[in-house]
């Protein structure tokens, strides 16, 4: 006897509350046999229940205390086990379900070697926010992007002549579940920023609107060295703009037939 093939579509319904949730994601919700979602806010959740009554929340998966990797482990058991069972599993995530979002990729790529259909659409993420509402085009400066606590880690050298964007500033070194940022892993971050950066450089504190219609989102500017003592919240994307312009080099220029 053969294992029936289910199918798995990954969505993300975008930072603002229904705006952003394109009409093909609407269509793989509505359509699901079963729909598990991940979302931040109250809103998002009530929408995506109207629209689907199989659906159910992932958000009972995290705890405190409990390491993320095996929240994430679980949560991918829990997306592929209705695939499994042959039927069409719908996994919804805030922001672009590809963007940070592990146990979206992870559940493609199990569900794929294991016969069954899986895909990922593209949706709107914290960055493209980001973009349209400080007005930063990356073709401009150039871009680079981190996990916070990666950056650390790593010590990833910034280029000082493109916008760095650092991720989850919220969460700097906590591996588990955070209600708020902790100040003294901020300073450590600022320590490895000042290392390229002056501590009076302006840094940006992040947060989209979901209701962009009602509220504007959250734009913090500060010296780099006040960060560890804002007021960032949870959710905030860092901005550190270019300190200075890049540097052309002109014999590579002039082969480019542009001298
Ligand atoms: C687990 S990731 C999820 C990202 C999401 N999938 C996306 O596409 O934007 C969480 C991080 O995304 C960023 N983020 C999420 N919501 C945000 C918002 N409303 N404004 C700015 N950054 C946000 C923050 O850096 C946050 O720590």
């Amino acid at each position: 006897m053969t294992a029936a093939l289910g199918s798995l579509t990954v969505v993300g319904t975008g930072i603002a509350l229904r705006e952003q949730v394109t009409p093909e994601a609407a269509a793989a919700i509505e359509r699901a046999d079963d729909v598990l979602y991940l979302v931040t806010q109250p809103l998002t959740a009530h929408w995506i229940e109207r629209t689907n009554p199989r659906s159910r929340s992932l958000d009972g998966l995290y705890a405190p205390g409990k390491p993320r990797h095996e929240t994430y482990a679980e949560m991918v058991d829990e997306l592929l086990a209705p695939v499994r069972a042959g039927r069409d599993v719908c996994a919804a995530f805030y922001g672009h379900p590809g963007v940070f979002v592990h146990p979206g990729h992870e559940a493609v790529r199990r569900a794929r070697a294991e016969g069954h259909r899986a895909r990922m659409l593209p949706a709107v993420s914290a960055l493209d926010c980001l973009v349209a509402d400080l007005g930063i085009d990356p073709a401009v400066t150039g871009l680079q992007s981190y996990e916070a606590t990666d950056f650390v880690v790593h010590r990833r050298p910034p280029d000082p002549a493109a916008t760095l964007v650092l991720w989850q500033i919220g969460v700097v070194g906590e591996l588990g579940y955070a209600t708020e940022p902790r100040r003294e892993n901020l300073a450590l971050l600022v320590e490895c920023l000042v290392e390229t950066y002056p501590r009076d450089h302006e840094a940006i504190v992040y947060e989209a609107s979901p209701y962009p219609l009602v509220a504007d989102p959250v734009v913090l500017r500060l010296p780099l060295e006040d960060l560890p003592e804002a007021r960032v919240p949870l959710l905030a994307t860092l901005v550190v703009p270019p300190a200075r312009a890049p540097r052309r080099d002109p014999e590579l220029a002039a082969r480019l037939g542009l001298s």
